[in-house]
């Protein structure tokens, strides 16, 4: 296991995030059919995007293709099934728009971390972050996990669907793991919550 250091706590600062979007369409229409499945590897650079856009202004971890490669077993999409994509490849293969994402981390025997959630902005409010989670809680509880936990600075999103805020010094130390690869480190402004399930 890696040895790695809880990082200082402190008040969080939360930002507005910076206009970084590339912009999809106005407003999902009023039939949008979204529909919650696991990534693929063609979904990456688009999940990508998506996490970078909320990584510009702090409020998620960058992450590079390396991480969503090894990691895209992990990942959960939403897909706006109205609005097709027409692939660049030669295929011209039609795909959806990817609309939101998420991702379960299984850490250890009994815990998984929900990570890299993320919202497109015209997407929001639309109760896609509660159905992604709870699509993943559902994935962990077929594999026998029984309880999830998320580092976040939005803490009143992770109370509706049932988490709490957790002591650091009650958390494992298992968790402490992406820590080090945060450009917050030192200035951590996120909390630890958790949900039995
Ligand atoms: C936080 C986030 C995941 C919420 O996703 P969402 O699809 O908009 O959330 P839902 O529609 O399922 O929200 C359910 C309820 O949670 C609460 N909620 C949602 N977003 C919230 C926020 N930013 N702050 C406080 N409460 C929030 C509200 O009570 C909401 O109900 P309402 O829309 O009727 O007011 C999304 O705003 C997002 O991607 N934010 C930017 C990236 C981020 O912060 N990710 C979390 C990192 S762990």
């Amino acid at each position: 296991m890696d040895y790695v250091v809880p990082p200082p706590e402190r008040l969080p600062v939360i930002k507005k995030p910076k206009e970084k979007f590339r912009k999809l369409v106005k407003k999902p229409k009023e039939d949008s059919r979204i529909v919650i499945q696991k990534a693929q590897i063609r979904d990456v650079e688009e999940i990508l995007e998506l996490i970078n856009g909320f990584a510009a202004s702090n409020l998620m971890l960058p992450r590079g293709p390396q991480y969503l490669y090894e990691n895209i077993r992990d990942f959960v999409i939403a897909v706006d099934a109205n609005v097709p994509v027409y692939s660049m490849t030669a295929t011209r293969e039609v795909m959806n728009l990817i609309v939101a994402c998420g991702s379960l981390h299984v850490l250890w025997e009994d815990i998984a971390e929900v990570r890299a959630l993320a919202i497109h902005p015209d997407y929001q409010h639309l109760g896609l972050g509660s159905r992604i989670v709870e699509f993943m809680e559902e994935e962990a509880r077929q594999l026998g996990i029984h309880k999830l936990f998320t580092f976040t600075m939005t803490e009143e999103f992770f109370k509706t669907l049932g988490f709490n805020k957790i002591n650091r010094k009650d958390l494992p130390p298992k968790v402490w793991g992406e820590c080090s690869r945060c450009p917050k480190y030192f200035q951590c402004d996120e909390v630890g919550m958790v949900l039995d399930l």
